[in-house]
């Protein structure tokens, strides 16, 4: 069978990593392997480039480039072996958040992400992405009590503004492929919501593998 690629998406704060180990457990207890990983990162080498990505400032074009170049290391290295033996691939993030931080956030150009998304990914596209939506005052308030803020976390709210925008905008690109969660909600709430829904898309995958 095919495996099935989950990303998680949305603004810093948002509750991706809240919920990540908890959609690892379903898919595991209804007997699926699962690879977790994140982006940028996922390898060595895409995790280096995450640390420089995260704290050195440069220009949006290079910016860009080296999100796909430790896309390209990711895909070849992890997500696609994954897939292809059959697991399931739940990432933190993926191509969303470039259109998302680079397209909105920066105002670099998508028609440009799309060249390098065709010339890096191929065919490749999640199954499923869940964009954990929040406004982002709340978003905010959560991250103000966690840990120390990313060169991206730094942004002034206009940013992330643009940020959940073009995520909106995604999602209006390829509705069916989008689970959108209000993120504002208790997390109980939230875990539930997902489980269900994931019982619903796993059972389909299973379904049509068949
Ligand atoms: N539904 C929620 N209600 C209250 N607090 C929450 C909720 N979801 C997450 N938080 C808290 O908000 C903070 C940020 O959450 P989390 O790290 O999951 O966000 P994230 O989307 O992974 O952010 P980043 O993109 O920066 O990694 C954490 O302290 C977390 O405990
Ligand atoms: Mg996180």
């Amino acid at each position: 069978m095919k495996g099935f690629f989950i990303t998680l998406e949305g603004v810093d704060g948002a509750g991706k990593s809240s919920h990540i180990g908890h959609l690892r457990q379903l898919c595991e207890s209804s007997g699926h392997e699962v690879v977790m990983t994140r982006e940028p990162g996922g390898t060595p080498l895409s995790e280096a480039l995450r640390a420089m990505l995260l704290k050195e400032s440069m220009h949006m074009e290079t910016e860009t480039l080296l999100m796909f170049a430790a896309r390209q290391e990711h895909i070849l290295s992890v997500i696609a072996p994954a897939l292809a033996s059959g697991k399931i691939v739940i990432s933190d993030r993926f191509t969303d958040a470039t259109y998302a931080y680079q397209g909105g956030g920066r105002h670099f150009p998508a028609d440009k992400i799309r060249i390098l998304e065709e010339w890096v990914q191929q065919q490749l596209q999640p199954d499923l992405t869940i964009l954990f939506d929040v406004p982002l005052e709340v978003a905010r308030e959560r991250l103000e009590k966690s840990r120390e803020r990313d060169r991206f976390e730094r942004e002034d709210s206009e940013f992330f503004e643009r940020v959940r925008a073009a995520y909106h905008a995604r999602v209006s690109t390829d509705p069916k492929r989008f689970y959108i969660v209000d993120s504002s909600q208790p997390k109980p709430e939230i875990a539930l919501q997902l489980q269900k829904m994931l019982k619903v898309k796993l059972a389909q995958h299973v379904a049509q593998g068949l």
